[in-house]
């Protein structure tokens, strides 16, 4: 089987498997996931291209966020995926260990990682900052039923979000054209928190 028929089976598996996660993490995201982190590969010239895409297609199989009972032995059907794919022993450990250990939620950067880790992670970090970050975020609080925004701060909310997470971002990028989208993502991160306070406040400007 070649590598094209390898990743369509791959994105067959994907597709089934995400089907009941939240709009931010559809088949879209991994798309985006897919072709950011192979436009940051052809930039940093490191890294494996096919690693990368199955890595970037299976990244977010068994979200912890999502993931129930059924099908908590994911691991394994991924494992059996690309072992009956005929994919070779150290890629099939690669791509696990970057599904394994690639989460913001986990919180753990391994010590050894990977060119095709990094740019991966980069690529997935990179999805939840701009403007298609924010629909996310926004998507995401409303699927777990948080308010927009709570001034007292003391409710969880999707403002409180960005300073929970997605402001970090842009520091924690691995790659160099990472860090260069990101900056200009984040920078749309500011733009949208000023106009959004500005809006928020205006009765107490008008007092
Ligand atoms: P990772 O996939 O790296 O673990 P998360 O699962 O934390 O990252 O985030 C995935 C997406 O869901 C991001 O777009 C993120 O902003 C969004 N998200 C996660 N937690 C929240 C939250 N509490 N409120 C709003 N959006 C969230
Ligand atoms: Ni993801």
């Amino acid at each position: 089987m070649n590598r094209s028929s390898q990743i369509k089976e791959v994105e067959e598996f994907t597709r089934q498997f995400i089907s009941g996660y939240d709009g931010g993490h559809d088949w879209w995201h991994l798309k985006r996931v897919r072709n950011l982190a192979l436009y940051i590969q052809k930039k940093e010239k490191k890294g494996n291209r096919f690693v990368i895409e199955l890595s970037a297609l299976l990244h977010d199989i068994g979200d912890s966020k999502f993931i129930n009972a059924e099908r908590k032995d994911y691991e394994t059907e991924v494992l059996d995926l690309l072992d009956n794919l005929n994919i070779d022993k150290s890629i099939i450990e690669e791509v696990i260990f970057i599904n394994r250990n690639i989460s913001f939620s986990k919180g753990l950067t391994p010590a050894k990682i990977s060119h095709e880790f990094m740019i991966v992670q980069d690529a997935d970090r990179l999805d939840a900052i701009g403007a298609i970050g924010i629909a996310r975020a926004f998507n995401y609080g409303g699927f777990i039923n948080n308010s927009i925004y709570d001034p007292d701060g003391k409710e969880p909310s999707t403002i409180r979000h960005f300073y929970d997470k997605l402001l970090k971002l842009k520091d924690l990028m691995n790659t160099p054209t990472g860090q260069m989208i990101a900056m200009d993502r984040h920078n749309f991160l500011e733009l949208f928190l000023d106009q959004f306070y500005n809006e928020w406040h205006l009765d107490d400007k008008r007092e």
